[in-house]
């Protein structure tokens, strides 16, 4: 174990409560600059390294003596919200083999071909809702009416849960990953989370279904792979992982689009054009704004700083891709950016994000749908009234009121 060392070191830069609401924290650029290995401290006292360059980054999450187990000493856990509890962790916070034996589970559940499959159905969800909108008139909370229920119904569909639950996991998965409740509160909502899916799983056992955990069920559970306790764990991870992120990704890439009515005209002129400006939002935006964090599991060097057995990392992806090194004037918007689709928005390495390929599908999708559907949508108040989520682990916008 390593004794922090004085002089104490800053703290993590968050997002500035001023300033263009949708750049990462100023004092990123000087890091990289200056300090691109540097030591942060955490809000219970304790301190890790910070890494802002995308090259660095990279190679840390690149590198297996990394490890993302969250119960090993040393692992940066203070701050990070939504990722403590230790029992029963999904795989995303465990390391080889245990990882790849898991992972392996539902891979072919994510992979490009079968997302690609799911368009239409993920086409008539979008339409609806629109439909929807439309008939209320509005102004409408665009989070509200569309950007939380989309990736909700699809992540509900592909499990199995029945939608009828989705308003439990929205407030459950929002007191997980808030910064600001109380120990208490956030452990009440994960204990009433995992029992909400301890039933589930307990019911699809009596009847499993062709979805996401009765495939699990019938294919690992019962040919003794996986426990019962097991397949809840995934359905937790897939549920929390799949929809608060996307969800918070189509809120700000609409308001981005509504304030940059170039980019819009020409994304409705070129509808192919889509793919390629979801990627340059992804990198824009990086709504992980605190992570991925890893500890280290013997002594490594990392561009000339020796990072001991123990000490615990902080991968800044919103700095790493604003790395002018990477992106060239990587503080604008350009949706035909040539590289952007090298954005480390989804991680690197074994742990890079099993849902991409969904959270693009559904990004096109709404993204397209509200360009064509509603082009002179506009927010309903000015920018700086709406509450975004300087107080969340995942950024965005907690309510986005729009007429049109
Ligand atoms: C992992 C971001 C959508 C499921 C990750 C990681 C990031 C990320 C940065 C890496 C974490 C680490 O290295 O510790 C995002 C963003 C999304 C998104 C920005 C939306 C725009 C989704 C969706 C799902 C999903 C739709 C669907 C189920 C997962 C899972 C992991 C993961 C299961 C863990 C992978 C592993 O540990 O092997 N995500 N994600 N994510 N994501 Fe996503």
């Amino acid at each position: 174990m390593t004794i922090p060392t004085a002089p104490a070191p800053a703290p993590l830069p968050v997002q500035p409560p001023t300033g263009c609401p949708f750049d990462p924290p100023a004092a990123f650029d000087a890091l990289r600059t200056e300090q691109p290995i540097s030591k942060i401290s955490l809000p219970d006292g304790s301190w890790a390294w910070l890494a802002t360059r995308y090259h660095d980054i990279r190679a840390i999450l690149g590198d297996t003596r990394f490890s993302s187990d969250t119960t090993l000493h040393g692992y940066p856990l203070s701050g990070m919200t939504g990722g403590g509890n230790t029992q029963n962790r999904g795989f995303i916070r465990r390391d080889p083999p245990e990882h790849t034996r898991l992972r392996r589970m539902v891979t072919r559940e994510f992979m490009v071909k079968r997302v690609e499959a799911l368009r239409p159905e993920i086409q008539r969800i979008t339409d609806e809702l629109c439909d929807a909108m439309e008939r209320d008139g509005g102004p409408v909370d665009l989070v509200e009416a569309l950007a939380l229920p989309v990736p909700s119904l699809v992540i509900s569909l592909l499990l199995g849960v029945p939608y009828d639950d989705h308003e439990v996991f929205q407030r459950l998965t929002g007191t997980l990953l808030s910064r600001t409740v109380a120990d208490e509160e956030r452990e009440a909502a994960r204990i009433e989370l995992r029992d909400y899916l301890d039933r589930l799983v307990t019911a699809k056992e009596a009847a499993p279904g062709d979805d996401i955990l009765g495939r699990l069920i019938t294919e690992q559970q019962q040919t003794g792979e996986i426990t019962h306790d097991e397949v809840a764990a995934f359905a937790a991870l897939l549920l929390i992982a799949g929809h608060e992120t996307t969800a918070n990704m189509i809120g700000l890439s609409a308001l981005t689009l509504m304030r940059d009515p170039e980019s819009a005209e020409r994304l409705r002129r070129d509808p192919g054009l889509i793919r390629g400006a979801v990627e340059e939002l992804l990198r824009f935006h990086s709504i992980i704004r605190n992570g991925p964090r890893r500890v280290a599991t013997t002594d490594i060097e990392i561009d000339g700083h020796l990072i001991r057995a123990g000490e615990g990392v902080v991968a800044a992806v919103p700095s790493a891709n604003r790395d002018e090194a990477v992106f060239p004037d990587a503080d604008r918007l350009d949706i035909t950016r040539p590289n952007a689709q090298h954005h480390v928005a989804f991680g690197y390495g074994i742990h890079q994000c099993l849902g991409q390929a969904l959270a693009r599908v559904e990004l096109q999708v709404v993204l397209a749908t509200l360009l064509r559907r509603f082009p002179a949508m506009r927010p309903a108040v000015p920018v700086d009234e709406i509450p975004f989520r300087t107080d969340m682990a995942i950024y965005g916008c907690h309510a986005l009121p729009v007429t049109w």
